[in-house]
């Protein structure tokens, strides 16, 4: 029988949220990447890997990129969690700023919405957003995509768009495998 497995790398939770959801619903094993060795990579037909976008890097994935050699004839599965309204977009720039060529013809990438809280937030992501905001306030309102727009309605505010229902084109996906 096949066999998958959910790996994530989390800040705030929202990876781990989904990483839960997607294994729950397969009957896959669930691990942190802290956990997991290259080697017990070996006995899973498919790796799904997710992780929090951070300045459109993807939490953690250095893991599967440095290994991917090892994995590549596996089905490899990637969800990346973010606050961006423009998913279509986001897919596209997670490919491109995460994968190499080789991962970018092989690896299917999903995009899942996450949550935002400020009050819970590390001083030096709050930082970064304050920096963020600022850089978007230089530029014209009509200059502004879709994404910014996310940044500065949401700048200072507790969101939660993360949503079970989400999970399930991932779910569609790996089922027709
Ligand atoms: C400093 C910082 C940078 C972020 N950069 C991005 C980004 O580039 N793209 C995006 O879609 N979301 C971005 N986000 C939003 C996070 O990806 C979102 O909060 C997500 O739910 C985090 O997942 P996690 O809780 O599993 O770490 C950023 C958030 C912070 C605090």
């Amino acid at each position: 029988m096949s066999k998958t497995i959910v790996i994530y790398k989390t800040k705030y939770g929202s990876a781990k949220k989904y990483a839960h959801w997607i294994s729950q619903s397969l009957g896959a094993d669930l691990f942190d990447v802290k956990d997991v060795s290259v080697q017990m990579l070996n006995s899973y037909d498919t790796i799904i890997y997710g992780g929090g976008l951070y300045a459109g890097g993807l939490l953690g994935f250095s893991f599967i990129k440095k290994n991917y050699e090892l994995i590549k004839n596996k089905n490899v599965v990637v969800f990346a969690v973010g606050s961006s309204l423009n998913p279509d977009k986001t897919e596209e720039e997670i490919k491109n700023r995460n994968l190499s060529d080789e991962m970018k013809e092989k690896v299917k990438v999903f995009f899942l919405r996450g949550a935002l809280d400020y009050k819970k937030m590390k001083p030096f992501d709050k930082f970064l957003m304050f920096c963020l905001k600022k850089t978007i306030e230089m530029k014209k309102t009509e200059d502004w995509d879709d994404d910014t727009k996310g940044i500065i309605a949401t700048y200072g505010k507790s969101v939660d768009f993360t949503d079970e229902k989400s999970i399930n084109p991932i779910l569609q996906y790996i089922n027709s495998l």
